[in-house]
């Protein structure tokens, strides 16, 4: 049976605040957020269900988590604890790499996705604890993380990256937004503001057994490699902000979106149903610099972006959101009419007249693309491994290697570097970085891939294959909103893309406000989160 849409209304998450004030100035803050197994109805007419949920309380904790609201250039620390119980509410693998506690219990860590802070608060796959810091992952350091908040206003989130966990912990519920804010420098930009009229929308596909709890296959694809493990998740609900297919009831004005997707596979590509347009102002962690108008927003699993949408120009008084990214992306399956819908706006008949708000003409810049200054390029290959009996998948690798193996990525800190990124596989795959924030500048077709993929198999070496006689394919342009500094970039199967990464601070051009070259280091890695547990990840250790 499936669920009636547009039956709950858009939640609006607490709001924890990021700082303190101090004689009525903002001063650094200390919080501390747990995480709860706690019940959370997703839908009117569904059985409230078991989660995992982050808050200040048990009582508070929501899916998503609070928003944190931060404000740049005043410091946060948090404090994350686990209350979690000892058995997990979702099945997992541990035949992919993983925590595995000796005394039971669920690992957890934090990662501040978009965050410029450092190692020591980066949530490091190895970093993981369980209840009361009970036991503690190898690289674990600290339990209180230190977020400088340096970096450009935008949107930011958290959520769980224990090792080999990541796709569980985030399906049962770890994840929430965070908000850097920089009242002086974004107020004259006049873009709506204010709870009502800018809202965080975090989107996650999930589905239900009847019971209301959250379903998650516990047979896997290749039960003879990984008893569990699937290539992808995808659910046939889709939430936002917690409900199943809410309704929001909006103003004949301007809206500012904050859409983040916070799905372990599923790609979205949005579009309004009576075809008003996204203004598109920023994407992830930096605004555009200038906004860029289009009609459909094609989202990548764990990528933001900033849009505002001008209801007073509505043709109708409904808009349902509505998604047609095939799954996986780009060769899957079209959404069916569940997954194809994500939430309605029911658009008030009065026209607002006092909205001040607009889409200026000019947004914020940063420091240039500049691929001349790359100090390094490098090859990063993408690779998906079969079942020879099969054909069917029986992991992923970055360069053929594990998260255990040596570190190869070793930039200096301060510098620029052109990453050439190769995907031999059939999907689409969002490449994430911790620390840098990057763009893809162009992508090159490749030619002759079966036998491109073959050498590749064999030495591993991109320059040895003879990259520069396969990268002579089509082009592709990158899309105007965005051409920003981000922090997923999307990476099309059978193409080299050519990505511009900042080892630096993209607002000044200079080096980090802290030692970014410490233990125990950064990860990089594919964002579907079936892949980076089995093991699209890798270590990135900055160099002084
Ligand atoms: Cu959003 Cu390494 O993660
Ligand atoms: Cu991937």
């Amino acid at each position: 049976a499936s669920l009636e849409m547009y039956v709950d209304v858009l939640p609006q998450m607490p709001k924890v605040l990021g700082y303190s004030l101090k004689y009525g100035r903002p001063a650094p803050a200390h919080l501390t957020i747990g995480m709860y197994q706690k019940k959370w109805k997703f839908h009117r007419d569904l059985p409230a269900t078991n989660v995992f949920a982050f808050g200040t309380s048990a009582e508070s904790a929501t899916f998503p988590g609070p928003t944190v609201e931060a404000l740049q250039g005043v410091p946060l620390w948090v404090t994350w604890e686990n209350h979690l119980p000892d058995r997990h509410i979702l099945p997992w693998d541990p035949t992919v790499p993983t925590a595995i506690p000796r005394a039971g219990g669920v690992p957890t860590v934090v990662h501040l996705h978009g965050g410029v802070h450092p190692p020591r608060s980066d949530g490091h796959a190895n970093a993981w604890f369980t209840a009361g810091f009970r036991e503690r992952g190898p690289t674990w350091a600290t339990p209180t993380y230190a977020y400088p908040n340096a970096q450009s206003p935008g949107v930011l989130w958290y959520h769980d990256h224990a090792l080999g966990l990541t796709r569980a912990n985030l399906l049962a519920g770890l994840l929430g937004a965070y908000v850097i804010r920089n009242p002086a420098v974004e107020a004259p930009l006049g873009l709506p503001c204010g709870d009502a009229f800018d809202r965080v929308l975090v989107l996650a596909d999930r589905s239900f057994y009847a019971d209301g709890s959250i379903y998650m296959n516990c047979t896997g694809v290749n039960p003879r490699v990984h008893p569990q493990w699937q290539p992808e998740y995808f659910g046939q609900a889709v939430t936002v902000n917690g409900k199943a297919w809410p309704f929001l009831p909006v103003a004949r004005r301007l809206y500012r979106f904050r859409i983040i997707n916070a799905s372990n596979a599923r790609y979205f590509n949005l579009s309004l149903s009576n075809g008003l347009p996204f203004h598109v102002v920023g994407s992830d962690t930096s605004y555009l610099p200038r906004p860029a108008a289009v009609t459909h927003l094609l989202v990548a699993v764990a990528e933001a972006f900033d849009v505002v949408v001008d209801f007073s120009e509505s043709p109708t008084p409904e808009a349902e959101l509505v998604n047609t990214a095939p799954y996986p992306y780009p060769d899957g399956d079209a959404p069916n009419h569940l997954s194809g819908k994500v939430m309605k706006f029911v658009v008030e008949p009065a026209t607002v007249w006092d909205d001040r708000s607009r889409v200026p003409a000019r947004l914020l810049e940063y420091v240039k693309v500049a691929e001349e200054e790359a100090a390094q390029r490098r090859y990063i290959v993408m690779y998906e491994y079969e079942d020879e009996a099969t054909g069917s998948p029986t992991h992923l690798y970055i360069n053929g290697k594990r998260l255990e193996d040596p570190a190869t990525e070793t930039p200096r800190a301060g510098t620029t570097e052109v990453w050439e990124v190769i995907n031999l596989t059939q999907d689409n795959h969002p490449l994430h970085l911790h620390l840098a924030t990057f763009q893809a500048v162009r992508a090159q077709g490749l030619v002759g891939l079966e036998e491109f993929k073959r050498c590749m198999e064999r030495l591993n070496n991109a320059t040895r294959c003879d990259v520069g006689l396969h990268a002579v394919g089509e082009e592709a342009a990158v899309p105007e909103h965005e051409r920003t500094w981000k922090n997923v970039v999307k990476i099309a199967p059978g193409f080299m893309t050519t990505v511009v990464v900042k080892f630096l601070m993209v607002e000044t051009g200079r080096t980090y406000p802290f030692d970014a070259t410490a233990e125990p280091g950064y990860v990089y890695h594919c964002h579907i989160l079936d892949h980076e547990d089995n093991a699209m990840i890798r270590p990135l250790k900055l160099i002084r």
